[in-house]
C-alpha cells in the first residue's frame, strides 16, 4: 500500500473525471445492508479503504460479501444470527463501524459495539446515537470501550436530537426500519447520504418519509428483501475535483454529479472567481482570472460541508486578500493549518476560526496528511505550489478517495 504521493506542482489541470459513489453512503448502506433477507447488490461503490474495512467488519461478524466482475458489491446476510460484537482492531479504523449500533438493534435486538476510531478531527461523542436508540427501547450499558445494547421490545419513539448528527440519525433509521411502530425524528440531520439510506431501506420495503427535511418519520415493518441499489455520486469528491480546476488556473468537465448537492460549494466557488456551468455531461469547472478571497462558515447541510473546509482553505490561501473561515462542526479541523504553513501559506487561527492571508505562491515541501480530507487538501496545496511536494501518511487520503492518482494524472498532473 502506497504511504506517501510525490506532486509536482505548476501543471493546470484539464479533461474530465468521473466521481466514484459516495464514501458516506457506501459505508452506511452496507451496514445497513444487513437488515435485509436475501441478497443485496450495491453498484457504485467506490473501492476505497474505509469501504474495504467495512466488508472486513462485515466478514468478521458473519456476512459472506464478494465483489462481482462488474464492480457491484454482494451482500448476503445469512438466515442465522450474526456475531453480534464488533471487533476492536476493525473498529479502530473506521469511524462509522458506529453504524452497526443501529443496523444490529434493527435486525437482532442486541448489539456491542466497539466505541469507534476513524479521522482524528475532534471528539466524536455517540450520545445522541445512545439517545436515539434508547428512545427506542434499547438497554445500553458502556464498558471496556464497548457499548452494550439490548432491545427486547423495539418500539417505535419520538427523538428530538440537539443536533442534526449524521451517524446518530442513521442509526435511529435503521433501527427505526424494523421497530414496532411509528418513529419520529426531529432535527434530523438533512444530508443526500440520509436521503439515500431512506431511499435504499425504502426499496427493500421500508416505510420511511421525510428523509432530506428536519423531521423523519418511519413506521417500522416486519422484513425487508434484498434487492439492487445503486448509490449516489460522492459530491466530497466532486468538490475537491472542483477546486482542483480553480488552484491549478485549470478547466475540468466533472461527470456524475448532483449538482443540487453542491450548491453551497458551488456558491462558494463562484464567489472566488471560478466559472461553474452545469452541462448535460456533468459540471465543468474552469479557473477565474483571480482567486478572489470569501468567507466560510461550515454547518450541517445544507451549509457548507465540514468535510470541503480544508479543500477551500487550501484555494483560499492564494487568494487575493484576506478569508475568514469559522468552522462550526469538528474541532480539530485547523491539523491542516500547520502543514500549509510549511508550503507558506499565511493562516492565523483562534479557536473556531482561521484568518487566511492569501499568498502569491506556495512551494513544495514535506508535508504529512493528518486526516483525509486535510490530504486531499494537500494534494490541491501541492498542485499549485511551486516545485515537488512530498505528501507522508497519504493513507489517510485512500480511505476516502477512489484511484486519485489515476486520476489527478488523466487530469495532466504529475504525481508519483
Ligand atoms: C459524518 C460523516 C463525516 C462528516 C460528518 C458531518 C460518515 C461516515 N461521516 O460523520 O464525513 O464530516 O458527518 O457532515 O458519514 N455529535 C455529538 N454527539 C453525537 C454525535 C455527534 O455531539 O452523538 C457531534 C460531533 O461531535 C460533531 C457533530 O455532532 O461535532 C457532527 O457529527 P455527525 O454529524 O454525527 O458526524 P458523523 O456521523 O460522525
Amino acid at each position: 500500500m502506497l504511504s506517501a504521493l510525490q506532486i509536482e506542482g505548476g501543471y493546470p489541470l484539464l479533461g474530465q473525471v468521473r466521481v466514484s459513489g459516495a464514501k458516506n453512503a457506501g459505508l452506511v448502506l452496507m451496514a445497513a445492508s444487513i437488515l435485509a433477507e436475501g441478497e443485496v447488490i450495491l453498484d457504485n461503490l467506490p473501492r476505497i479503504r474505509d469501504v474495504e474495512i467495512m466488508d472486513k467488519i462485515l466478514n468478521d461478524i458473519g456476512v459472506t460479501t464478494h465483489w462481482r466482475p462488474d464492480g457491484s458489491l454482494s451482500i448476503c446476510p445469512p438466515n442465522s444470527s450474526l456475531k453480534t460484537k464488533t471487533s476492536y482492531e476493525l473498529a479502530k479504523m473506521l469511524r462509522a463501524s458506529n453504524l452497526f449500533l443501529g443496523a444490529m438493534l434493527g435486525r437482532q435486538k442486541e448489539a456491542i459495539i466497539s466505541l469507534p476510531g476513524g479521522c482524528d478531527i475532534g471528539s466524536r461523542p455517540m450520545d445522541l446515537h445512545i439517545k436515539g436508540v434508547q428512545a427506542l427501547g434499547s438497554e445500553i450499558q458502556i464498558e471496556h470501550g464497548y457499548i452494550y445494547a439490548n432491545a427486547k421490545n423495539p418500539t417505535g419513539a419520538s427523538v428530538y436530537l440537539d443536533f442534526p448528527s449524521v451517524g446518530a440519525t442513521e442509526n435511529i433509521i435503521m433501527m427505526a426500519a424494523k421497530a414496532k411502530g411509528t418513529t419520529i425524528i426531529e432535527n434530523s440531520a438533512k444530508e443526500p447520504e440520509i436521503v439515500d439510506l431512506a431511499n435504499f431501506l425504502n426499496s427493500m420495503g421500508a416505510r420511511i418519509r421525510g428523509a432530506g427535511t428536519d423531521v423523519i418519520k418511519i413506521e417500522g415493518v416486519d422484513e425487508l428483501i434484498g434487492g439492487r441499489y445503486s448509490i449516489i455520486p460522492d459530491r466530497i469528491e466532486a468538490g475537491t475535483f472542483m477546486i482542483a480546476a480553480a488552484i491549478t488556473k485549470g478547466e475540468i468537465l466533472i461527470e456524475n454529479v448532483i449538482p443540487t448537492h453542491l450548491h453551497p460549494v458551488i456558491a462558494k466557488l463562484q464567489e472566488t472567481g471560478a466559472l461553474v456551468e452545469n452541462t448535460d455531461s456533468g459540471l465543468i469547472v474552469k479557473a477565474g482570472q483571480a482567486i478572489n478571497p470569501i468567507d466560510i462558515k461550515t454547518l450541517p447541510y445544507p451549509g457548507f460541508p465540514t468535510d470541503m473546509q480544508s479543500q477551500m482553505m487550501a484555494l483560499l490561501c492564494l487568494a487575493e486578500g484576506p478569508s475568514v473561515i469559522v468552522e462550526n462542526v469538528f474541532e480539530n479541523r485547523f491539523q491542516i493549518v500547520d502543514e500549509l504553513k510549511r508550503m507558506g501559506a499565511k493562516i492565523k487561527v483562534e479557536g473556531h476560526t482561521a484568518v487566511v492571508e492569501g499568498v502569491d505562491y506556495l512551494h513544495g515541501t514535506t508535508v504529512k496528511a493528518t486526516d483525509l480530507r486535510a490530504g486531499a487538501a494537500l494534494i490541491l496545496a501541492a498542485l499549485a505550489a511551486e516545485g515537488e511536494t512530498k505528501i507522508e501518511d497519504a493513507i489517510h487520503i485512500f480511505r476516502g478517495y477512489e484511484n486519485v492518482r489515476e486520476k489527478l494524472t488523466n487530469l495532466g498532473a504529475k504525481v508519483s
